[in-house]
């Protein structure tokens, strides 16, 4: 069994991809995280993240880069943003993707383009989403509980640049599948996110 968990940057995404995994017994791939070791080695190289051949370049990253703490903080977030819009950087990432999708047993993958590009057989396709309010709240809490010094009007301004780069780019364009299951998680808690997000499975396999 496939699960197929996309939606835009802070919808809960990855929480709710996450615990479908434990749930279902099955291995979890945050394929942002790929995107985000490619923007951090280009800004390690020096290289232009706006630029496909730099970007495409940083592709081969040594895998304990996924490790390193500055991936998740918003600085790269916005790096593999701008990286994620190179087609030649989406198809260098491709087979890692689609091989973790296909392994014996199955797997949950989140990201932006799971359910659309990666693996469009998916039993089960989740989109995630929720206002950029409710999102913006929830990174500010966040941030403000790691000690990071920022307003809630500069991350809604990030996240609104984000969304639009990701909706708007030519390839993989942040969107639901046609069969996918939509959550708007932003009237919910985390458990009842998880809780719907169980249900929608469960209503598919
Ligand atoms: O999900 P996360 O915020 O870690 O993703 C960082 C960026 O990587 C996103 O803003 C998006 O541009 C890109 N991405 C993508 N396709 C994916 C996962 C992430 O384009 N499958």
């Amino acid at each position: 069994m496939i699960i197929a968990v996309d939606g835009p940057t802070a919808s809960g995404k990855g929480t709710i991809a996450k615990a479908l995994a434990a749930h279902f017994g099955l291995p979890h791939l945050d394929t942002g995280l790929l995107y985000r070791a490619v923007g951090r080695q280009v800004f390690l190289d020096g290289g232009d993240p706006d630029d496909g051949g730099d970007a495409l370049a940083a592709t081969s990253f040594p895998d304990s880069l996924l490790d390193d703490p500055h991936l998740r903080n918003e600085e790269t977030g916005g790096l593999a943003s701008r990286v994620s819009v190179h087609p030649a950087v989406r198809q260098a990432l491709f087979d890692r993707q689609r091989s973790f999708a296909t392994q014996p047993g199955g797997a949950v993958l989140d990201g932006r383009d799971i359910g659309t590009v990666i693996a469009p057989e998916a039993e089960a396709k989740l989109f995630i989403t929720a206002s950029v309010e409710a999102r913006a709240q929830r990174r500010f809490l966040e941030m403000q509980d790691r000690g990071v010094e920022v307003t809630l009007e500069a991350i809604q301004d990030d996240l609104r640049a984000r969304d639009e780069r990701d909706r708007n780019r030519d390839v993989a364009p942040l969107a639901p599948a046609a069969d996918a299951m939509v959550i708007d998680t932003s009237a919910l808690g985390k458990e009842e996110a998880i809780a719907a997000a169980i249900d929608a499975v469960r209503q598919v396999v």
